[in-house]
């Protein structure tokens, strides 16, 4: 039986930080009010012309470092991300050409919102043991402060800008166990933007285009769907939630993650939670909560992680596996 399995993390958070009392200054909102409602303090935001596939390099070097690999050693790179640096070529195209990765490696973007890093991550794995490719580089890396309305206060407190990596290679040792990938585009309209390239463009070409969220509607369907696809995991493997060593969950709002782990039973010091230090980061959060416990120790090698994440689409996924 082949397997694919996390040889090494990284992440990177840009330097810039906003703090809630900064955001005190933009809109009208407090401190408490954001630390009650959602458990987040700060925010990093890129600098101007800081895109998103540099913050994606940072993340995949790191990453590569931990798992000893170099550019040559990387045949698959995938980039799920909502902020793409251009319309094309791909963030991952851009990605492989600044890691130096010149060996005609296959690299594509994966666009499923805040699900996509497990979507890209489900999708690596299935290349890896259909024996297509050996070691992938999936990233998920946003820039969501590009698509954010500063004067809106439901939503510019919540979503930041990040990057989180691994590298998953073929290997003979459990690694993921398994991925499950779900979407319901019913709900379309309970977060999005309203335009795009090819609908509504005059919101994008007027710099309208911005998130726009129904929140107490998402908040619902978030923590119902999450503890509804743990259990699917969890059967699908015939194991059961004490089996589990940590909850690496979507970092959206601490509400969502305690409700979520509350539903499951799961106690909260089995769960990762890195969103007071940088907010809702999208596709970037589940791989930079997972690269936090592993470097800080947290995470050790042969523990049973269940990572899962819920976004916008909806879409929703996990991923069990042996660290
Ligand atoms: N500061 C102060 N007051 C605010 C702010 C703010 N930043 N934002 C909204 N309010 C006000 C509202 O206007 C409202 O006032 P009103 O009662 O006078 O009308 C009041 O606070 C309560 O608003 P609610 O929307 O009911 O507040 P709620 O407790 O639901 O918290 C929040 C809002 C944090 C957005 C919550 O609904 C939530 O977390 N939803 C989940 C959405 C989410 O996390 N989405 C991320 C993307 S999807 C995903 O990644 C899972």
């Amino acid at each position: 039986m082949k397997y694919s399995r996390i040889t090494g993390t990284g992440s990177y958070l840009p330097e810039k930080v906003l703090n809630n009392y900064d955001l005190e200054k933009m809109v009208d909102t407090s401190h408490e009010w954001i630390v009650e409602r959602t458990g987040i303090e700060k925010r990093h935001i890129a600098e101007e012309g800081q895109s998103t596939s540099d913050l994606a390099e940072i993340a995949a070097k790191n990453a590569m470092e931990m798992a000893g690999k170099t550019a040559d050693d990387i045949d698959l790179v995938i980039v799920a991300t909502t902020t793409p640096d251009l319309i094309f070529p791909s963030t991952a195209c851009l990605l492989q050409k600044k890691l130096g990765i010149t060996n005609s490696a296959t690299a594509f973007d994966i666009q499923a919102v805040c699900t996509g890093f497990v979507y890209a991550l489900g999708i690596a794995d299935k290349f890896i043991k259909s024996s297509t490719h050996k070691c992938a580089l999936v990233v998920g890396a946003e820039t969501l402060s590009n698509i954010l309305d500063w004067t809106d206060r439901s939503t510019c407190i919540l979503f930041a800008d990040g990057a989180g990596a691994v590298v998953l290679e073929e290997s003979d040792e459990p690694g993921i166990l398994s991925t499950h990938l779900h979407a319901d585009g019913k709900y379309d309209e309970l977060l999005r933007t309203k335009g795009g390239l090819s609908k509504n463009k005059e919101l994008l070409d007027s710099g309208g285009a911005f998130v726009e969220m129904r929140g107490n509607e998402v908040f619902r369907v978030a923590v119902n769907t999450l503890g509804r696809i743990v259990d699917e995991t969890l059967e699908a493997n015939n194991m059961k939630k004490s089996d589990v060593d940590w909850l690496v969950p979507h970092q959206a709002n601490i509400r969502i993650i305690n409700a979520t782990a509350k539903k499951l039973k799961i106690s909260t010091d089995r769960v990762v939670v890195t969103v007071h230090e940088h907010g809702n980061t999208s596709a970037a959060s589940v791989p930079l909560a997972l690269d936090a416990a592993v470097r800080d120790g947290r995470i050790k090698r042969g523990e049973t992680i269940l990572l899962e994440a819920f976004g916008g689409g909806f879409t929703w996924g996990s991923a069990l596996l042996k660290y």
